[in-house]
């Protein structure tokens, strides 16, 4: 976030204001990357704001920090109210973005991090809209291979990971295009540069499984739910390049890019016609529809901000 954003930030359980939430420079994470982060979504909708799947994505965090030995010193439960509470102090009405982060704090240059290494939470807030504009992304498979589970996790959700996504990211973009893909170290589809891929061929859904270097996209699970109760059958196994070159429909989702559909990978149009297709359009509709609590069954997957406001 290049500006600020909610005037508040909660800082190892305080509201601290925005221009006083700074940390000294040499923080550890600041060097070697030792941090873990959440991507969350609040939705301005039926006069409140509703946080998307917010227990689940602190509970990822938690998570993620165990994989690295990070102490994160609130439960995921504290997290979600000191959210809430957060967006309740920024007087936020409008969609939103909300990042939670755990990092190491002062351990000198020392590269034994351990549960009793000092670590930091803080939560940040600001308005979001669309993450890509436009409907239906132009995408190429990029000359980067995703990280590895054999070298840096990429189930955990840690900051030093995202270098991988940058390289990817910038060598789209230098060439054209919205979005990277990154195949894994055997070949195989892993994921974008920031969120998970499916595919749809004669009308089923397919799409890489975890083991395949990707990330535990929450929204990929929302994904899977919404479509296996529209009544599509989906399938997580090995994609290979080429499939993306036959697929009907592909989409990617993730908490910034919600659903979107993809209209072409490496310049070869995808379906007849790059067009988002009916599987990816009923998927993202009921997306939207959940999100913005239009959808009495997927309600659990809410948390609203202004309870007493709706009494
Ligand atoms: C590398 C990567 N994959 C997938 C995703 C999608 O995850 P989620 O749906 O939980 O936002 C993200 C988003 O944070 C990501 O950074």
């Amino acid at each position: 976030m290049k500006e600020k954003g909610g005037e508040f930030v909660w800082f190892d359980g305080k509201f601290v204001k925005w221009e006083d939430a700074k940390v000294p420079v040499f923080t550890h994470a600041l060097h070697y990357g030792t941090a873990v982060f959440e991507g969350i979504r609040g939705y301005a909708a039926k006069n409140n704001l509703y946080i998307f799947r917010l227990q689940d994505h602190m509970e990822r965090l938690h998570r993620s920090a165990g994989v690295y030995s990070i102490s994160l010193n609130y439960s995921a439960k504290e997290l979600a109210s000191a959210t809430v509470e957060l967006l309740q102090k920024n007087k936020m009405k409008e969609s939103c973005y909300i990042r939670p982060l755990t990092f190491v704090g002062l351990h000198g240059i020392d590269l034994n991090v351990t549960k009793s290494s000092p670590t930091h939470t803080v939560i940040i807030t600001f308005p979001f809209a669309k993450y890509f504009k436009g409907e239906g992304i132009k995408v190429c498979v990029s000359s980067w291979r995703r990280i590895n589970d054999s070298t840096t996790p990429p189930l955990a959700k840690a900051a030093g990971n995202y270098l991988n996504s940058i390289m990817a990211t910038q060598e789209s973009k230098r060439n054209g295009y919205d979005e990277s893909i990154l195949l894994d170290l055997s070949g195989n589809v892993s994921e974008a540069s920031g969120e998970n891929i499916f595919l749809v061929r004669r009308g089923k859904i397919y799409t890489p499984h975890l083991a395949d270097s990707a990330l535990e996209g929450i929204t990929r699970e929302s994904a899977i739910k919404i479509a296996k109760d529209l009544g599509y059958e989906v399938t997580e196994r090995p994609i290979s390049r080429t499939e993306l070159y036959m697929a009907d429909e592909i989409f990617l989702t993730g908490t910034a890019a919600e659903i979107v559909s993809v209209s072409s990978v490496d310049g070869h149009v995808v379906g007849n016609n790059g067009k988002e297709g009916p599987v990816t359009k009923g998927i993202r509709e009921m997306y939207e529809k959940i999100v913005s609590a239009g959808a009495k069954e997927y309600m659990n997957w809410l948390t609203p901000v202004w309870q007493t406001q709706q009494k």
